[in-house]
């Protein structure tokens, strides 16, 4: 049972707290200003933190990474600021163990674990004074931190060096490091990590593109972040620089397929900045990782993390990359203040991207993204019921896991919003607002309601009838899809559905022509088919198409929904081979979730996932574990 932290002050009175989102490097000061002396800070209920008391400004990280004993040890320095007659730091850890704690470079102090809870793990209460300006913990990490993937070197694409990469979004960062584990919370960190000398490290900051002969890697991030994009990885990887500022790390024998595939990287840049502003954080790089990644990305600062599995040959997945990249935007500068307001950092960059998308490829390939999204987003709302509270984009995650909050509602019903907005004022004033809006509260953090406050004041200038028209409560506050849900079209995906009919109605594929299709046609017409296919219709489709030998990771998962919907068994091997080398969650559940629809399937899926499971993430594992009904 999950006990609410029902203690947490919300209201900081005067303190002159630096809470990340009142203030900015550049000096803003947007919620001073807004309430004079009086911050009101978002309460996070998946954090033990109490940042009205002492809040963290900058971290400094000194660890040693371990492959033999699968752990991080070290120390981690915090500055802090603290409000007057304060005695307490409350941090947040998850299967840490805590083994010393000293203040102001030496006195050592005396902290307390308190009991678990599901999900959140321990606060470490932390003895100090109100004059306390530093806290050094020496701790170290358990084999089993959620946040870590320590990798064998058959998991690797090389084979021959081990592999660890970190994933702290959302309320994992407190796996590998005792810090005030909430997004509304943003310091600036350096690190001094030291390693095998045969691998490098690498760090949401400041990197150095070339191997350390000594295995010690130092890094710098000048920025303040919150804790969840504290990233860290270690491997055999080296660097394409496509740009000064821009290029891409791999596994040396990935280095070629995915400077290829990843070329477009600095026209994305270009196109992000002149659309909402300058990129503020100095490089951006990406790092392509081992399949096992339970993600596609992660939008870590100046390093984004990838999944292998868009490395598809022809750049056709690449929107990730803009995704990613639009993150250092929505979501970096201007960060979400707890996880109930996650859409404000997805469906505002699921936007971007597909500007970007539109900017760079034209209107009619990214019409067919925001087509495909918009079906995603529907198949959503008909899976969860449309009068599910988690269909409403201000979610109430409390006493939950926030990974429950990662749906098709904060990315697509969050972009289709912003959308509506856009096509009721116009795209030229709807620019002008974004871009004031990042650059009004960037290294800051925005909750729901304070952007709709400036919403209101700055774009629809409190014309209640242009709010009405938008509809925009019943976007934010309101379940299922509102009435004016933009019309969206594609021609090209419209063409790719008649085939599919065509096919159903018997036409061969001699009939059907696919000439010039993209991955996206391909996927549009495998999810026009339908639920059932007839033995004869499968062999016919894969022998004129290929399909089961598809390299393309999303053609592959809706290929093999259809295969084992039909269970058609030429593809079993396929299937078994994908799920033992990829780690993709997004790929998992839908192959895993097919095969589970009968008792013959899931014993046959059970038997792959003994398997498979001890090469995947913690993420995955933990959603697949319920799927599956698996007892580890
Ligand atoms: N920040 C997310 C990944 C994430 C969200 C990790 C919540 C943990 C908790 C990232 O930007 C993302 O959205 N990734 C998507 C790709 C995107 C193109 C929709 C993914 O991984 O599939
Ligand atoms: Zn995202």
């Amino acid at each position: 049972m999950m006990i609410p932290p029902l203690y947490k002050t919300t209201l900081i009175a005067g303190l002159g707290l630096a809470i990340a989102g009142c203030s900015g490097p550049a000096g803003k000061d947007e919620t001073m200003e807004q309430t004079g002396s009086t911050a009101i800070m978002a309460n996070d209920v998946h954090s033990f933190a109490r940042p009205d008391e002492a809040v963290i400004k900058h971290l400094a990280l000194d660890l040693d990474v371990d492959f033999d004993n699968k752990t991080l040890s070290g120390t981690v320095t915090l500055d802090i600021e603290t409000a007057p007659g304060t005695n307490r730091l409350w941090l947040d850890t998850r299967d840490l163990s805590i083994e010393k704690i000293t203040l102001d470079g030496g006195k050592e102090t005396t902290f307390q674990l308190g009991d678990a809870v599901e999900f959140l793990g321990q606060p470490l209460e932390v003895a100090i004074g109100d004059s306390t300006k530093q806290v050094a913990i020496q701790y170290r990490t358990s084999p089993g931190a959620a946040a870590l993937q320590w990798l064998e070197p058959a998991q690797t694409h090389g084979g021959r060096h081990p592999f660890l990469f970190t994933q702290s979004q959302a309320i994992l960062a407190r796996t590998w490091i005792p810090l005030q584990d909430s997004p509304g919370i943003k310091f600036t960190y350096d690190a001094e990590i030291r390693c095998p000398a045969e691998l490098m490290a690498l760090m949401s900051a400041e990197n150095d593109t070339a191997l350390h002969a000594d295995g010690v890697y130092r890094f710098r991030m000048p920025q303040p972040v919150p804790s969840y994009l504290m990233a860290l990885a270690v491997g055999n990887l080296e660097y394409h620089a496509y740009s000064d500022t821009c290029g891409v790390y791999a596994e040396p024998g990935l280095l070629e397929a995915s400077r290829h595939e990843f070329a477009d990287l600095p026209a994305m840049i270009t196109s992000a900045e002149s659309l909402y502003g300058p990129y503020l954080w100095g490089r951006y790089d990406l790092l392509v990782l081992p399949p096992s990644f339970p993600f596609g990305g992660m939008e870590n600062p100046r390093l984004t993390f990838a999944t292998p599995t868009i490395i598809a040959g022809d750049r056709s997945l690449v929107a990730l990359v803009a995704h990613e990249l639009a993150h250092s935007w929505s979501g970096n500068l201007v960060t979400n203040s707890t996880w109930n307001d996650f859409w404000l950092n997805e469906g505002f960059t699921v936007y971007f991207e597909g500007r970007i998308m539109e900017q760079i490829y034209g209107k009619e390939y990214a019409d067919m993204l925001t087509v495909l999204g918009m079906n995603e987003l529907r198949g959503t709302v008909e899976e969860l019921g449309a009068d599910n509270p988690d269909t409403r984009l201000y979610l109430d995650l409390e006493g939950r896991d926030p990974d429950e909050g990662v749906t098709d509602i904060a990315y697509e019903k969050g972009r289709f919003f912003l959308l509506t907005i856009e096509r009721a004022v116009g795209r030229e004033k709807w620019d002008a607002f974004l871009s004031g809006y990042f650059s009004k509260f960037e290294f800051g953090t925005m909750t729901t309601k304070r952007f709709l406050g400036y919403l209101d004041s700055e774009l629809l200038s409190n014309d209640t009838s242009l709010r009405e028209s938008i509809n925009v409560d019943a976007w934010v506050y309101g379940t299922g899809l509102p009435d004016n849900f933009p019309t969206v079209s594609s021609t090209a995906l419209d063409q790719a559905a008649a085939a599919a009919q065509a096919f159903r109605g018997g036409a061969g594929p001699e009939a059907i022509d696919t000439t010039g299709w993209t991955t996206h046609h391909w996927l549009h017409f495998l999810r026009s088919l339908g639920d059932s296919l007839d033995p004869a219709g499968m062999e016919k489709l894969d022998r004129a198409y290929r399909l089961t030998a598809s390299g393309n990771s999303e053609i592959q998962c809706d290929w093999f929904k259809h295969c084992i919907r039909n269970g058609y068994s030429p593809a079993d091997t396929r299937i078994r081979e994908f799920l033992m080398h990829v780690g993709r969650r997004k790929f998992l559940k839908p192959i895993y979730s097919a095969m589970a629809q009968t008792d013959e399937g899931k014993q046959k899926a059970l038997a792959i996932y003994r398997d498979a499971r001890p090469g995947y993430h913690a993420v995955s594992t933990h959603t697949l574990d319920e799927i599956l009904g698996y007892q580890p």
